[in-house]
Formats: C-alpha cells, sequence, structure tokens
C-alpha cells in the first residue's frame, strides 16, 4: 500500500520541486500551492528527505475526516486512536502508543473554525480522550522536543492530519554557522541553481555574496552533494517502526567533497559578510574550492569563463535603497560576463526591471514574505 505524501516549499518554488521528486520517481505528482502531494513508500520519505534541494518538509498524510464543527473534530481524531490503521507498515497502535510525547500544530483555511489553537486543541483532545479509552493512560504533549510531530490542516471544513518526517525546515542544512545582511534560504538558492540549468562546468562567481549561500548550493549541484549530508536530526527518526537501516546507509553517503576543478568565487564588500561566507563554505566542507574577497562586486574581475554568475544585489526594502544598481549591473554582465549564465534573485522596488538585458526567464518566488523574481540569462 503506497502512503499519500506531501513535500512542502516556499511559493514559487513548486515547480522545481516536482522536477526534483519527478527525477526521484515520486508517482502521481499533483502541484498544489506551496507544495507537491505525491505517492510513495517509506523509502521514498527517507530519500525525500535526504535528497530535495527546494522543499521545506515531507508529511505522511494519515487521515482526513469532517471539521465542521468541535465535536467532529474530536470524533475523528479520536476514531485514529480507536480503529487500528496500518500507513504502508506504520501501525497506528505504534504512532499513537501514549509512551510517546506528541504535538500538533493546526493552519485553518476557508473554514467555519478559524481559531488554530482550538484545532489543534480538539484534535489532541480527540487523540488524548481515545488513548484513555483503549490504553489506560494518555500521551504528554511536548512543544518542545516531541517524539511525534503532527500537523493538522482545515480546509474549507475538512481536516488532514499529517505526520511530519522532517522536523526543522530542510532549509536548514547545518553549514550555515554565520549570517549576513538579508541571506537567501538555502532552498531558494538552490532553486536558483536548479533554475538556471547550469550544467555545474566552470567557475562560480557571486559578485555580491553575503554569508555565501548561493556559492555553496551551487557546489552541492555541481557535486550531486545530498542536502541533509551535515543535518544532525529528522523528525523521521523517532517515528516507530522507520527502516533505520536504511536512513543510516543513506546517511553513510557521507558529507565527502570529492576531488573536483569546481572553483567558487565570492565578492562582498562587508567584511562581516566574507567572514560569514568563510566560516559557512568551511563547514559545508568548500573551503578549498573558494576564493573570498572584501570588495566591490562592480570591480571583480571573473576568471576565464564560461561559468555560472549568481548573484542576489541588496533590495529596496531590507537594505539600503539603491536604484541604480540594476543598470549597473545589467552592464557589468554584457562587459565581463560574455558567455557565462547568469541567475539574478532580484526582490525589492521594481524587481530588477531596470536591469537592461532581457532574461530569459522571469520566475516569481517569495523570499520570505518578500515578492522576488528569478531571473535568468544567457549572456553573449
Ligand atoms: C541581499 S545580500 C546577499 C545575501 C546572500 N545571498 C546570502 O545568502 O547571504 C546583498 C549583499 O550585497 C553586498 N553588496 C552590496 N553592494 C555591493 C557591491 N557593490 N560590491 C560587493 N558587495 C555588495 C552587501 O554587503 C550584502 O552582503
Amino acid at each position: 500500500m503506497s502512503l499519500r505524501l506531501v513535500a512542502t516549499c516556499a511559493l514559487g518554488l513548486e515547480e522545481f520541486l516536482e522536477a526534483e521528486l519527478r527525477e526521484l520517481g515520486a508517482s502521481k505528482c499533483r502541484r498544489e500551492r506551496g507544495a507537491i502531494t505525491f505517492s510513495g513508500t517509506w523509502g521514498d520519505v527517507l530519500q525525500t528527505n535526504w535528497r530535495l534541494r527546494t522543499a521545506n518538509r515531507v508529511l505522511v498524510e494519515l487521515a482526513a475526516w469532517d471539521g465542521s464543527n468541535a465535536e467532529a473534530l474530536e470524533v475523528g481524531a479520536g476514531r485514529l486512536v480507536e480503529n487500528p490503521k496500518n500507513w504502508d507498515g506504520l501501525q497506528s497502535t505504534r504512532l499513537f502508543d501514549p509512551r510517546h510525547t506528541f504535538a500538533i500544530r493546526a493552519t485553518t483555511a476557508r473554514s467555519q473554525i478559524r481559531d488554530t489553537r482550538w484545532v489543534g486543541m480538539k484534535v489532541k483532545d480527540g487523540i488524548v480522550d481515545a488513548q484513555r479509552r483503549r490504553y489506560g493512560r494518555r500521551g504528554s504533549v511536548d512543544r518542545k522536543d516531541p517524539d511525534i510531530q503532527l500537523r493538522v490542516w482545515l480546509s474549507r471544513d475538512r481536516a488532514t492530519l499529517l505526520l511530519d518526517t522532517s522536523g526543522d525546515p530542510l532549509d536548514r542544512r547545518g553549514y550555515r554557522m554565520a549570517t549576513s545582511e538579508a541571506p537567501v534560504r538555502e532552498n531558494l538558492a538552490a532553486a536558483c541553481i536548479l533554475a538556471s540549468g547550469w550544467d555545474g562546468q566552470g567557475a562560480v562567481v557571486d559578485p555580491m555574496c553575503g554569508s555565501g549561500t548561493l556559492l555553496a548550493e551551487a557546489a552541492a549541484v555541481a557535486l550531486d552533494l545530498a542536502p541533509g549530508r551535515l543535518r544532525k536530526r529528522w523528525a523521521l527518526e523517532r517515528i516507530p517502526g522507520i527502516g533505520r537501516e536504511a536512513w543510516e546507509s543513506l546517511r553513510r553517503e557521507g558529507s565527502r567533497v570529492p576531488e573536483t576543478g569546481l572553483r567558487l568565487y565570492g565578492v562582498d564588500q562587508n567584511p562581516a559578510a566574507i567572514e560569514a561566507a568563510g566560516t559557512n563554505l568551511r563547514k559545508a566542507g568548500l573551503a578549498r574550492l573558494s576564493s573570498l574577497e572584501v570588495g566591490d562586486g562592480y570591480s571583480f574581475q571573473p576568471p576565464a569563463g564560461p561559468g555560472l554568475l549568481v548573484v542576489n544585489p541588496a533590495y529596496g526594502e531590507r537594505l539600503e535603497e539603491n536604484r541604480d544598481q540594476w543598470p549597473r549591473l545589467g552592464d557589468l554582465m554584457k562587459q565581463r560576463y560574455a558567455g557565462w549564465k547568469a541567475v539574478v534573485l532580484a526582490g525589492g522596488e521594481g524587481l530588477g526591471k531596470h536591469i537592461g538585458l532581457r532574461p530569459s526567464r522571469r520566475i516569481p518566488v517569495r523570499n520570505g514574505p518578500l515578492d522576488a523574481r528569478i531571473l535568468l540569462f544567457d549572456l553573449y
């Protein structure tokens, strides 16, 4: 029996997440807003947690029921505990064993009940009351460090209960020890690299590299390094009965960076940013591939190309307003990076419209709470 799985992502990254899932062999992929649903096994849950670069989390759908009122929410949750179920080998009796601590997070949309805390509480009440009836005791809620992480989505009065297999979001790769101003999330940085269609050959230059996220993600894509290779923990490790051996063998793939001719060049005018980039690239095992320098990105002389230019210039809303930078950046690209591929993650006013070069694609994305665009260029 296959599982109904959901991989979530930031808005705008759905197409990249779907492409990643298809590459991993996921079936019945369906694109939703901020998520891809698909079918798979526990083996796929492990693979996706280990390999997805653009996802936030991987969730397993456990059940869906009427959630139009508090009683219905409670009864549906209790039924899950009382009537034994099996999700591709995971027994409900093991999952809802009261010796496990658990936590529930709720979201609601277009439903009669709007208070997410109330939704979470009713589902929790349904579970613990049924545990008392079935086992003579109830499980404890532990919001900080639960064994079992549950999510309930109430949408159009229908409740869906999901098991979170990731825990900390998957963009927390484990290499970003230091940040500078307005760092980009790792999964958005990965999407920029995947979107570029870069073949992994030649140098990578980020002339405004901040904490080095785009460089680190470019190297991980080019060298096929698993995004989770430095992470310490996933929620799935505490789900009873999950294939420990299969997970350990995936994790043994290890974090060794192979011998390679790949070179990463980072420039930033802010010395603290270059320090942060150095710390992060070292932690990612990429120090020996990297050259970092404090300086003006517009004056930097790139190595012989072609290669990949990546840049996430300062945003109007988040850093000091600087509207002249777009045409200046366009000129730089034309003059110094002819023959290269380029990805610009543009935010702020105008979203890079005044760059003076026609992008081959303009992809709307959200960068945290802000609208942004991934702009792709083939420079001639
Ligand atoms: C939005 S941040 C980049 C964040 C980066 N992508 C990260 O993930 O940390 C923009 C960076 O551009 C740098 N910057 C702005 N103008 C620059 C210039 N002319 N030359 C070099 N760096 C510049 C800023 O110091 C800042 O670190």
